[in-house]
């Protein structure tokens, strides 16, 4: 049977699990590809600290240029994550004829364009199954499974840490704090959760998203992203009553001949399947012409779901080399009746609007008055109860309204004396 040597770059958590999953299913996976798959070394900066699965020491080193100089090794696996080294590594080993597979999304979404283009080059391919969705076939299935599609959009719960959190708010009903703590305890929140709960995480695979779906790999800074730091328990238990879910969502949309990609906080009918993912789990809402609407959904990170999708792009590459294909990574055929990226203040949306007011009479004429004056109509609104002395909240849904013309009012609105606290605003979509 043939061999196929691999080194992998980053004895981790999902290193270990890749390991695991190639020692135990060994027979298996070679009865099913008709090939043997060698792991020839693991790299790690840390190669004594004892792991949950039992290699031959051999095997370890602390120098990654004993697999990126091993002519041997037909493919790098990088497991490292971050930036740099991780660019460096894969370029290095691009240069030396290797395939690569890589679990690595934040690189990706910044480097995507200089690392497909080298691997192009060198007749190279660079697989990427575990960077969205961990054991979702969503990459692969977006490749292939629906190849001949053209896609209206696709929204994605594609962060567990925020989803969990959002989740706790919605069922636990705790608040924005407590539930990060939670998150925390029990493993599924970074010490510093920042780069999850505002957004960057989900805007780093919906970069990967909007390539396979449309073709072009946006660039970080032109996406909206806003995280959830600033929804608080009032703002979950008002969309409940209102008939929602708060749910992140990273979204890739075509309005007419404009591209809108966003992540942010959204408003989902509590009937729309994507409000029925919860904790930790990712799902992945995909609209397609031919297709139809289909929903991907499962366990969005740890280690065996993440290395059962790097076992598969591996198990891929064995089958590339075998065939001597270069099946090039990027759709690079770009969804040509896309002209531009929308930009932030043109989108067009229904939004849930909660303003803090002092409770007298007339403030509810100002704040329609402004509402008016920007041409925003509303669907409807509600006066709650008192919170504090004095200050009640007005709960609004309006139809759909300009982006600038929503924040041009909400500013003025909140430059009334009456306004005690910053207006929040939150987008509805699935209506
Ligand atoms: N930090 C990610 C999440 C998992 O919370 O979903 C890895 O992509």
């Amino acid at each position: 049977m043939r061999k196929i040597s691999i080194g992998i770059i980053g004895f981790g958590n999902i290193g270990c699990g890749v390991v695991k999953i190639l020692q135990q299913r060994k027979s298996l996976l070679a009865q099913k590809i008709g090939v043997d798959i060698v792991i020839k070394k693991i790299c790690d900066k840390d190669i004594s600290t004892k792991r949950d699965v039992t290699v031959d020491k051999s095997l370890l080193s602390r120098d990654v240029n004993e697999i990126i100089n091993d002519p041997q090794i037909d493919i790098i696996v990088e497991l490292i994550g971050g930036i740099n080294p991780a660019k460096e590594f894969i370029l290095a080993a691009l240069k030396k004829g290797k395939h690569v597979v890589t679990a690595n999304k934040a690189l990706l979404a910044e480097c995507g364009n200089e690392l497909f283009s080298e691997a192009a080059e060198r007749g190279k391919n660079i697989y990427f199954e575990a960077s969205v969705g961990a054991g979702i076939p969503i990459i692969k299935s977006l490749k292939e499974g629906l190849v001949a599609n053209k896609f209206s959009s696709i929204f994605g719960i594609v962060n567990g840490t925020s989803n969990y959190v959002l989740s706790q708010m919605s069922k636990e009903g705790c608040s924005f704090a407590n539930a990060i703590n939670q998150a925390k305890l029990k493993g599924f929140a970074e010490k510093d959760p920042t780069l999850d709960i505002e957004g960057i995480d989900s805007a780093h695979k919906l970069v990967l998203l909007t390539y396979l779906t449309y073709g072009r790999i946006v660039k970080m800074k032109d996406i909206f992203i806003e995280g959830i730091s600033r929804i608080s328990s009032s703002d979950i238990a008002y969309a409940k009553e209102l008939g929602y879910e708060i749910k992140l969502l990273a979204i890739a949309k075509k309005e007419v001949d404009e591209l809108e990609v966003r992540v942010h906080p959204t408003f989902l009918p509590v009937n729309h399947l994507l409000s029925s993912v919860d904790g930790v789990f990712n799902a992945i809402y995909v609209s397609s012409d031919l297709a139809g609407e289909l929903m991907f959904y499962g366990p969005g990170a740890g280690q065996l779901p993440a290395a059962s999708a790097v076992v598969s792009d591996i198990v891929d590459l064995t089958q590339d080399i075998k065939a001597g294909l270069f099946k090039p990574t990027l759709n690079s055929i770009q969804d040509s009746s896309i002209k531009s990226l929308r930009q932030i203040d043109e989108f067009e949306n229904k939004y849930y609007i909660r303003i803090s007011v002092v409770d007298k009479p007339g403030v509810l004429a100002k704040i329609s008055g402004i509402l008016a004056k920007f041409g925003i109509s509303i669907a409807s609104v509600t006066q709650k109860e008192k919170l504090k002395a004095q200050v009640v909240p007005v709960v609004m849904v309006t139809h759909e309204v300009k982006e600038k013309n929503l924040r041009s009012a909400l500013k003025m609105i909140d430059r009334l004396g009456e306004i005690k606290e910053k207006s929040v605003a939150i987008r509805i979509e699935g209506v």
